[in-house]
């Protein structure tokens, strides 16, 4: 027996309706709505739907600890210290970002314990080809090219394997629907039914997933709802580093990110991202300054570039890469009104090294200092740091995670290290080697830096 159905279904969010609608009541969406036939099978669940029983809450084993070690210190990190048991964990990412690869790395690299590695996307040979690349061997890593879920879930229940990756969902799906894979019908009845093996057997999955071009996870919001882990690989293609972060952990805090580095021979973990970001060059430039930020629960420090130049032709150009142009235009706002630098005839450009993203405030200080010092020509000393926001005032306010962003600096040898003064409270200087600098004015750090 089969009921045809045909319903509308949004998307972007999941949300169905028996008619077309223009804007989606629930997210607001427009045109967003997509005619799906969904065809039910009455279908014998009963392999599934095993009768379960109320139990109460003192009588159930705690099991949170039985996670499986990724033998990555960047992955296990972001997933809260290795993979949960039993848990479902969707990568999203744009295409080309480094997803397979990540993950056929992660699966190679656990030698000798069984992996089940689903590709719907590409063939075993070309897997086979990016394994050679990645250069590591592991036998019991095994492969299948398919996209039916039922035949998958055969496979699996046969190969009782550790876990399974699923490259990519969007290209998965049930014959119980008959609308086109990829849809939101699709993934959704693919990923409920992937998580009622993965609860009932005690299996992780690890599903990847397509970003559309929002930069969303694609088609449903709502598959970020049925799975436990949400994890987003990040990165500009032009560069190499790829950021990893957590959006959702049932299992973990969703502060902590990875970071990687793409490699012809694969990713390779970052454990000391600084290192990295900043520029090895012995010789001291004007416009460049070293900013500690805080991503995820890390310090990491930063080189900030900038360049003053006179505006050749009217509007002067503002240009900031890796930092926000509304930020960059209110520091200028500031340094004009506050500090008396004439601004508003010259361009001004800057750059985060490595390409990278930050959100941190704490950097604005040390793209303060960085224009301040391509401006005037005059270079700061490459022993010194900063970290501190900057106020519409012009006051340099306090950050978080004071005492880390000061190791870090102190790790990384450097002499001097400008913070707020109202971060003075509670921070004891002789627990550091590095001397610290209060500022709680602009003015007060153009003053101390080049007069
Ligand atoms: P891939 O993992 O296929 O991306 P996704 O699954 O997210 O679409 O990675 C593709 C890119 O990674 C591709 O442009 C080539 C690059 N790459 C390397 O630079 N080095 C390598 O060792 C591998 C395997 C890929
Ligand atoms: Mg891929």
């Amino acid at each position: 027996m089969t009921k045809a159905k045909t319903t509308y279904v949004c998307q972007e969010c999941g949300v169905s309706s028996p008619k077309w609608i223009g804007r989606c009541p629930s997210c607001g969406k427009w045109n967003t709505y997509v005619e799906e036939v969904v065809i039910k099978k009455e279908k014998n669940r009963s392999n599934y739907n095993k009768l379960s029983k109320p139990v109460k809450i003192n009588e159930i084993v705690s099991e949170t600890t039985a996670r499986i070690d990724l033998r990555s210190i960047e992955l296990n990190r972001v997933l809260g210290g290795g993979m949960v048991k039993g848990s479902l964990v969707l990568l999203g990412g744009e295409p080309g970002i480094g997803k397979s690869t990540l993950i056929l790395q992660l699966s190679l690299r656990l030698k000798g314990r069984r992996i089940l590695y689903v590709s719907g996307e590409e063939s075993l040979q070309q897997i086979k080809l990016r394994g050679e690349r990645i250069g590591i061997k592991n036998d019991e890593c095994i492969l299948l090219s398919e996209t039916l879920l039922e035949n998958i879930m055969i496979h699996v229940d046969d190969i009782r394997p550790e876990f399974v990756v699923i490259d990519s969902i969007q290209t998965i799906s049930t014959d119980r629907i008959e609308s086109s894979p990829g849809s939101v019908s699709q993934i959704r009845e693919c990923t409920n039914e992937i998580l009622r093996y993965a609860k009932q057997n005690n299996t992780p999955f690890i599903l990847i997933g397509h970003i559309n071009k929002e930069g969303n996870l694609a088609g449903p919001k709502i598959l970020e709802h049925i799975v436990d882990t949400v994890l987003q690989f990040e990165g500009d293609q032009n560069h190499y580093y790829r950021i990893l972060r957590s959006i959702k952990n049932r299992f973990g805090s969703t502060s902590e990110i990875g970071i990687f580095e793409m490699q012809n021979t694969g990713l390779r973990e970052v454990n000391n991202a600084s290192e990295l970001l900043i520029s090895q060059s012995k010789e001291n430039y004007s416009g460049t300054s070293v900013a500690a930020t805080i991503e995820g629960n890390r310090a990491i420090l930063i080189e900030v570039q900038a360049l003053v130049s006179t505006a050749a032709y009217g509007t002067p150009q503002r240009s900031g890469t890796g930092f926000d142009l509304r930020r960059l235009n209110m520091l200028l706002a500031v340094l004009e009104k506050r500090a008396r630098f004439k601004l508003s005839n010259k361009d001004v450009f800057l750059n985060l090294a490595g390409g990278v993203k930050v959100n941190d405030p704490a950097i604005d200080l040390g793209v303060l200092v960085a224009i301040l010092s391509s401006d005037l020509n005059l270079s700061i000393s490459k022993d010194y740091c900063f970290t501190g926001e900057v106020g519409l005032t012009g006051e340099i306010r306090a950050v978080s995670h004071i005492d880390q962003r000061i190791s870090e600096a102190e790790k990384l040898g450097f002499s001097k290290i400008f913070i707020s003064g109202y971060n003075k409270k509670g921070l004891d200087k002789r627990n550091y080697k590095i001397s610290i600098e209060y500022v709680n004015k602009v003015e007060e750090v153009f003053n101390k830096l080049f007069r």
